[in-house]
């Protein structure tokens, strides 16, 4: 049997038991009881995850990308400006979904390892009028994560909706909807909820709902959320087919989450992302991302000279840890290792004494243990 590996890139996470084994139930009808009673909990699980009290969530079929498309077209109509704010790979995916509809939109675009300021943003809304202003919380490819609190504080008592991709960061770094005054959450399945993939994810603040009914038709069918809106409302409708044993999985995802608490959850992450960079460190690594945008779901990592990409992360897997490569531009300079959804602190030293033998086998020279003595200092203040 193939040895089972610890899934350490920016997404997919490690999917906890109790999740997969919610994901192996039988497939029942969508209209039936369980399944009805389980999306709604879902749904307001959700709702409390991201510290939203009236908005409209949507749980629905598709994955992160679908979500970005989603919260375009359901809140910027033909002639209204965007404003996209990127400071990676998936900002610059928010302006190619624009163009893909034809949406006007400007862009501020900060240097990759940093985000754009919030000052930057204050700037380009005092001269222009914009219909919705879009971030990427933690961007995946460069590991910046932007400062949305200060940007929503920017936009407070304007008529600009707020929207944030909380892809790789929704559930594992805080994201106050209704204090923050955020309009729309998207996000998906398989980051920091732990569920496997394979759905889309979003939170419509009241004011975001009531945009979407004032501009009636627009160019979707499946991604018009006013058609998933009575389905949300009572799962026992139709309108498409839900992934059914897809949405078993991310309900359990949910209450783990909430089981845990928010704020053990976001500290949980903090710790393991300085635990996890303090040990890379401490053997040689260093930061691609720069305070102080670095992330608590992943890490953006430069090698020491010695160590070539490929033959760096083959071995790691061969010693049971899975990162990623680096995305475009960055790929063969740096890893990608995600520590985000519900990694335990035995996997994250297990992952920190996997890295230890992969050098040693490389002939990187070292002080054996290094990096675990650094880590377990930090992990261990966690739990005490
Ligand atoms: C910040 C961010 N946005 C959007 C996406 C797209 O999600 P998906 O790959 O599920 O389509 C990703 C995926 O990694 C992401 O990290």
């Amino acid at each position: 049997m193939q040895k089972e590996k610890l899934l350490m890139i920016p997404g997919p996470s490690p999917v906890h038991p109790r999740i997969l084994n919610s994901l192996s139930l039988p497939t029942v009808s969508h209209v039936s009881p369980e399944l009805v009673a389980e999306l709604k909990e879902a749904l307001t699980n959700l709702k409390k995850i991201v510290f939203c009290e009236e908005g409209e969530p949507f749980i629905v079929a598709g994955a992160g990308t679908l979500a970005m498309e989603m919260a375009l077209l359901n809140t910027v109509g033909k002639g209204e400006n965007l404003l996209v704010l990127s400071q990676g790979f998936f900002g610059e995916r928010m302006t190619q979904i624009a163009r893909s509809f034809d949406l006007s939109f400007d862009l501020i675009e900060s240097e990759w390892g940093k985000a754009v300021l919030p000052e930057e943003l204050e700037k380009k809304i005092s001269e222009k009028e914009y219909r919705a202003v879009v971030s990427t919380h933690v961007d995946t490819c460069t590991g910046a994560c932007a400062p949305v609190m200060e940007y929503a504080e920017k936009l407070k008592r304007r008529d600009i909706l707020f929207i944030v991709d909380g892809v790789c960061a929704t559930g594992g770094i805080e994201e106050r909807m209704d204090d923050w005054g955020i309009d729309v959450i998207l996000t998906a399945a398989q980051k920091c909820f732990g569920a496997p993939p394979g759905l889309s994810v979003l939170v419509l603040s009241e004011r975001a709902m009531e945009k979407r009914r004032e501009m009636k038709a627009i160019p979707a069918y499946y991604s018009d959320l006013l058609n998933w809106l009575p389905i949300m409302k009572d799962p026992s409708k139709y309108f498409s087919t839900p992934c059914v044993n897809e949405i078993r999985a991310f309900y359990e995802g949910t209450k783990i989450v909430l089981e845990e608490g928010m704020e053990k959850r976001f500290l949980r992450h903090a710790r393991t992302a300085e635990a996890i960079r303090k040990a890379l460190l401490a053997l040689g690594f260093s930061l691609f991302t720069q305070e102080p945008f670095l992330a608590d779901t992943l890490s953006v990592v430069q090698y020491p000279e010695e160590i070539e990409d490929k033959s760096f992360r083959s071995k790691f897997a061969e010693n049971g840890v899975v990162v990623a490569g680096g995305l475009a531009e960055m790929a063969g300079k740096v890893f990608r290792i995600g520590h985000m959804g519900n990694l335990s602190i035995s996997q994250v030293l297990f992952a920190i004494d996997a890295l230890e033998i992969t050098l040693s086998s490389l002939g990187y020279s070292f002080e054996r243990s290094t990096g675990l003595k650094v880590a377990r200092e930090i992990l261990e203040e966690t739990v005490s």
